[in-house]
């Protein structure tokens, strides 16, 4: 129910004293509106980089791995020896990066998402003896040259794979191998295939150029 107060004037044109206390509750009002605002613009600002991929032409949202995922990932490429440079198409919270740092690849991991990539770089730099050469871009993954990689790691959606082989295709290098967790390559066959379910993943090779 809504309260109002009535202020009454006396002769002299003074506030009567039974109503000097609606001023000082306003004034609890005004800092309880700018403290409950403040709040909700921090938390829009935080959750519009988690709900934005939604809007994007390609929706891939924040599902970060399960642990059987980033070891289906990990045995794919100790199957065929793999090391060198490693990227990470949508590095989430930098776990496959992480990962990847024990395994003595060199990972890099692109991110779109500023908050994300932000809690990646600190715990870099928070562990940074165990991730020498590990770095985080800022970056739409479209947009991303992927020439000098080795492996590159995608945990993508089915909507984005056909795209994404086509990049592929276009900036890999001859036997850089590519790891698909969730949703295959459609146009590829791959080497091996670890897991099952929603685990699985698929390692593929890119084929070396016919000239
Ligand atoms: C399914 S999650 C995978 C996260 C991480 N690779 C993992 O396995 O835990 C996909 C990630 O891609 C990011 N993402 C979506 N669109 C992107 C884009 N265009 N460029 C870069 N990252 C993007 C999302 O913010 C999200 O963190």
């Amino acid at each position: 129910m809504a309260t109002y107060f009535v202020e009454t004037l006396n002769a002299k044109g003074e506030k009567s004293p039974e109503n000097s206390g609606s001023t000082s509750l306003s004034t609890t009002g005004k800092i309880l509106i700018g403290v409950t605002g403040g709040i909700a613009l921090g938390l829009s600002v935080v959750c519009a980089s988690f709900v934005s991929p939604a809007f994007r032409r390609v929706c891939l949202p924040y599902i970060p791995a399960t642990e059987q995922q980033v070891l289906n990932v990990f045995n794919a490429l100790k199957t065929k020896h793999r090391h060198g440079l490693l990227i990470d198409l949508g590095s989430g919270d930098g776990r496959i990066v992480f990962e990847a740092a024990k395994h003595n690849f060199q990972p890099h991991g692109v991110e779109l998402n500023t908050w994300l990539v932000a809690y990646s770089k600190l715990s870099a730099f928070l562990n940074r003896a165990a991730n020498p050469t590990v770095a985080f871009y800022q970056k739409d993954l479209w947009k991303f040259p992927l020439g000098a990689y080795d492996n590159v790691v995608i945990f993508g959606v089915e909507q984005m794979m056909h795209e994404l082989e086509a990049k592929l295709h276009r900036e890999c290098k001859p036997g850089c191998h590519i790891v698909a967790c969730r949703f295959p390559l459609p146009g590829m066959k791959p080497e091996i295939t670890v897991g099952s379910g929603v685990d699985t993943v698929w390692l593929y090779k890119i084929p070396n150029k016919i000239s």
